[in-house]
C-alpha cells in the first residue's frame, strides 16, 4: 500500500540537500563521483614516477558546477598545472602557485599565459600579484600523523609535526579566503590516510582547520579504482565565503 507523500520522497531527499536546493538544478548534484581518469598532458618521463595529477575530468566537473566563461581559477599547489591547463582549455583564467622549479618550468611552457603560473611559496600567496578567484580547486601535499618533515619545503626540513602542518594549512587558507570573489568556491581534494596500520584522518582534520576561516559547504566522494585505504577514494571538500 502507498503511504502518503511517499510520492515526493525523492524530492524531498532532493531538497533536503542544501546543495541541491541552491544550484536550482533538475537533478541532484551527486555526492559520488566516478570520473573517468587520465590527461591530456603526456608527462615527460622525468616526472613520470611522482604523477599525482588530479584528472583533467574532476577539473571539468568543478569548473562546470562552480565557474562560467571568463572566470579566474586559482590552485596554491598547481603541481604539473592540470588545475590551469584545463581551465585554460575551458575558456576561464587560471592562475597558481608551485614551489617545485622543474615542475613549475614544465607547467609555464604549456601554458597559454607562462606568467599565470608562480615558481612561488603559497604560504606567502599575499605577496604575490594576483587577482581575486571565482574557484580555488587544489590539492595540498599530504602527510602522515606520525611524520615529522615539512611538506610544504619539499619535505626537506624535519622535526615538523602534525599540528604545525595544520596550522600551515589554516595559515594559507585563510591567505585563499582573502583572494576569494563573494560568491567563490573552494575545494579541497583530499585522503584519510593509513600508515603501518594507523589511520590519520587528514582530510576530516584539513576540514576543520579550514572551517574556521571558510564556511564548509560538505564534500564530494571521489570514487577511485586503485587499491587500498587512502587511494580507493578521496574527498573534495566544498568551501565557500562565509
Ligand atoms: C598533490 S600535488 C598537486 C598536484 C596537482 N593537483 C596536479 O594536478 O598536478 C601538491 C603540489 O604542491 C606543491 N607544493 C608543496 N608545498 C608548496 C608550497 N609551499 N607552495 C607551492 N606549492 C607547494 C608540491 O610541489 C606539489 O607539486
Amino acid at each position: 500500500m502507498k503511504r502518503r507523500g511517499q510520492s515526493a520522497l525523492p524530492e524531498r531527499l532532493r531538497y533536503s540537500n542544501k546543495a541541491n536546493r541552491t544550484t536550482g538544478q533538475a537533478k541532484a548534484v551527486p555526492t559520488y563521483l566516478h570520473l573517468a581518469r587520465g590527461n591530456q598532458a603526456v608527462l615527460p618521463p622525468e616526472f613520470r614516477r611522482e604523477d599525482g595529477r588530479f584528472s583533467d575530468t574532476l577539473v571539468e566537473f568543478f569548473l562546470n558546477e562552480f565557474t562560467k566563461a571568463g572566470d579566474i581559477v586559482f590552485d596554491p599547489f598547481a603541481g604539473y598545472g592540470t588545475t590551469l591547463l584545463v581551465s585554460e582549455s575551458m575558456g576561464r583564467t587560471g592562475y597558481g602557485i608551485e614551489q617545485g622549479g622543474k615542475k613549475a618550468k614544465y607547467v609555464q611552457g604549456l601554458l597559454e599565459h607562462p606568467g599565470h603560473l608562480i615558481h612561488g611559496d603559497s604560504r606567502k600567496l599575499l605577496e604575490y600579484d594576483l587577482p581575486n578567484f571565482d574557484l580555488c580547486l587544489t590539492s595540498p601535499p599530504y602527510t602522515n600523523k606520525s611524520d615529522d618533515e615539512n611538506p610544504f619545503v619539499d619535505y626537506r626540513q624535519k622535526g615538523f609535526g602534525y599540528g604545525s602542518y595544520l596550522e600551515e594549512i589554516g595559515r594559507i587558507f585563510s591567505q585563499v579566503a582573502r583572494k576569494m570573489n563573494p560568491s567563490g568556491h573552494v575545494v579541497i581534494e583530499i585522503s584519510n590516510l593509513k600508515k603501518k596500520g594507523e589511520v590519520t584522518t587528514l582530510a576530516w582534520d584539513v576540514a576543520g582547520v579550514v572551517s574556521q576561516v571558510l564556511r564548509f559547504e560538505g564534500e564530494r566522494v571521489l570514487c577511485r579504482d586503485e587499491y587500498g585505504y587512502g587511494y580507493d577514494h578521496s574527498y573534495c571538500l566544498i568551501f565557500s565565503k562565509p
